[in-house]
């Protein structure tokens, strides 16, 4: 299926399954994927190795704005990194996922992460995850999707992908964490989660992932005539 130079901008609520499409999106048309959520997952590791935020989640904003100056946090072989050191693993542990939302609600962090995105994504044929892409990261995305799924269902899929890596998983926390992150995102004062208005409404609840792939396939040809 032929597919013109654009930028898709999926976003949505915790563990609806975001990455793995985008993931599968880039692959089939071959586009680059951005996570743009690894990006504050990788400033939340680094806030929390350096004692920028504490146990109750209080963060130390002046602390944390200044050195994200110094912060080479980019995306190699397909992975994330500080400086040379992978932190791929290691950003996706409950410890960082507990303290993302708080992290992401700084102006500066966001700031940092949509200069990064910008910039990563100033060529086309790009697909890119996230809570607000399509509303303040690219607003003229060409395609906007916005993922949703019930919350149980979202809590055993993370679960499950913990499991895989061999790291614990608890339903309950995992619920919780969850819906903590989706309070936050959408409550935030800066770029909340809500969907954009020209967003197109996936709920992945009951679909395969070859099921979504046929839906967006369908929707690309009613779009763009391919
Ligand atoms: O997609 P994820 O679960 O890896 O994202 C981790 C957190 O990062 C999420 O709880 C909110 C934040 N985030 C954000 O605020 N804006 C984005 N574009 C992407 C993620």
């Amino acid at each position: 299926m032929l597919i013109p130079d654009i930028i898709i901008a999926i976003d949505g609520y915790s563990s609806t399954g975001k990455s793995s499409f985008a993931k599968i999106i880039a692959n089939e048309f071959s586009f680059l994927y951005l996570d743009s959520g690894a990006l504050y997952r990788g400033v939340t590791l680094f806030a929390i190795e350096n004692g920028f935020i504490s146990d109750d989640n209080t963060i130390n904003v002046p602390g944390l704005s200044g050195a994200l100056e110094n912060l080479d946090l980019h995306f190699a072989a397909g992975g994330t990194f500080i400086g040379d050191r992978c932190i791929e693993n290691e950003i996706r542990s409950l410890a960082v996922a507990g303290k993302v939302s708080p992290i992401a609600t700084v102006a500066e962090v966001r700031n940092f992460v949509d200069r990064k995105l910008r910039e990563f994504g100033s060529r086309k044929r790009v697909v890119m995850d996230g809570r607000d892409i399509g509303t303040t990261v690219f607003p003229d995305a060409e395609l906007k999707i916005f993922m949703t799924a019930d919350p149980l269902i979202r809590a055993q899929r993370r679960a499950d992908e913990m499991k895989a890596k061999g790291m614990e998983a608890d339903m309950e926390d995992v619920l919780r964490n969850l819906q903590e992150r989706d309070y936050i995102d959408s409550h935030r004062e800066v770029s909340p989660l809500t969907q954009a208005e020209d967003a197109i409404v996936l709920d992945n609840s009951h679909m395969t992932m070859q099921d979504q792939l046929e839906w967006l396939k369908g929707i690309i040809a009613e779009r763009f005539g391919c």
